[in-house]
């Protein structure tokens, strides 16, 4: 991901700390949608008392191959599954449709959904079905924390300023903006009032929206967060999708090639030194 070792525990803490304040507590189960090389997971064994039940998947199963045999057999509570879901910037060639594809969880299990900078490279019509997903997941009174970039009129001229971190010059429709030319997905923007709708569409109920400071402005958090909540009366747990997606650790481990191994080695010395081991 770009940063030195400190640099990562460091922003691990920061979105570990983000869950405890919108609800995770010591026992709580935790979905990591789209957790690339664990960050999240890092932070929670690193920052807080958390000893639940924790799962990340990826469409990429290089970070998945590297979270399980750099993570996993250090810390067995963290588990990581890959997902073959196609997308045109992370895995052009999956077998999986996004659009139809189910999380790798039991209906009403999960007591936190986190997506970290995920959103912001996904098209809306797999928002849509990610929302209906976290719904799913999510027991009744359960949260979703998901980061975004928001826009709406106001906020449009920063925006779209080279001020802005990702400059969303380019429409793709009335509500989608994206930063490069040809490459929507690279970094994709989302009115916030369809945000809202596309929430509501899917049965949860909008608890916050806070502005991040990507576009220039001041603030706490980088990217806008938006948390999503099941509503605590939405009893109703539907059935488990038929076939499970998720490949098990032992299949993404399996394929792990030798850089991996290598970089899981040195990963694993790190974590020992950073966060030790338990
Ligand atoms: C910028 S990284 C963020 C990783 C991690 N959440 C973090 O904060 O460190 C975006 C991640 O989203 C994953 N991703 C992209 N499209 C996805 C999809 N349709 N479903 C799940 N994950 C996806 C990518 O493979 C990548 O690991």
């Amino acid at each position: 991901m770009n940063e030195d070792d400190e640099r990562l525990i460091h922003q691990a803490d920061e979105l570990a700390d983000l869950l405890v304040r919108h609800g995770l507590d010591a026992t709580s189960s935790v979905l990591d949608v789209g957790c690339g090389y664990g960050r999240l997971a890092l932070g929670l064994l690193h920052a807080t008392d958390h000893d639940g039940p924790y799962l990340g998947f990826d469409i990429q199963s290089r970070s998945i191959a590297w979270c399980s045999s750099a993570l996993t057999p250090i810390f067995p509570k963290v588990r990581f599954a890959h997902l073959d879901v196609r997308s045109e910037r992370y895995n052009p060639k999956g077998s999986i449709d996004p659009t139809t594809m189910s999380f790798p969880a039991r209906s009403g299990t999960v007591d936190v959904c986190a997506l970290f900078s995920v959103v912001t490279h996904l098209y809306r019509a797999d928002i849509e079905r990610y929302l209906t997903e976290i719904r799913r997941v999510l027991r009744p009174g359960g949260v979703a924390v998901v980061t975004w970039f928001l826009f709406d009129e106001a906020r449009l001229p920063l925006v779209t300023s080279t001020q802005a971190t990702y400059p969303m010059i380019h429409e793709l429709d009335a509500d989608t903006r994206y930063m490069k030319e040809g490459e929507p997905l690279r970094a994709i923007a989302y009115r916030e009032a369809a945000v809202v709708a596309m929430a509501e569409a899917a049965r949860l109920e909008v608890r916050t929206i806070q502005r991040g400071t990507w576009a220039g402005e001041d603030g706490d958090v980088f990217q806008d967060l938006v948390v999503l909540a099941r509503s605590t009366s939405d009893t109703t747990i539907d059935p488990d999708p038929a076939t499970s997606q998720g490949r098990p650790d032992r299949a993404a481990t399996a394929r792990v090639d030798g850089r991996i191994r290598r970089l899981a080695r040195r990963g694993r010395r790190l974590l020992r030194r950073l966060v030790g081991g338990r």
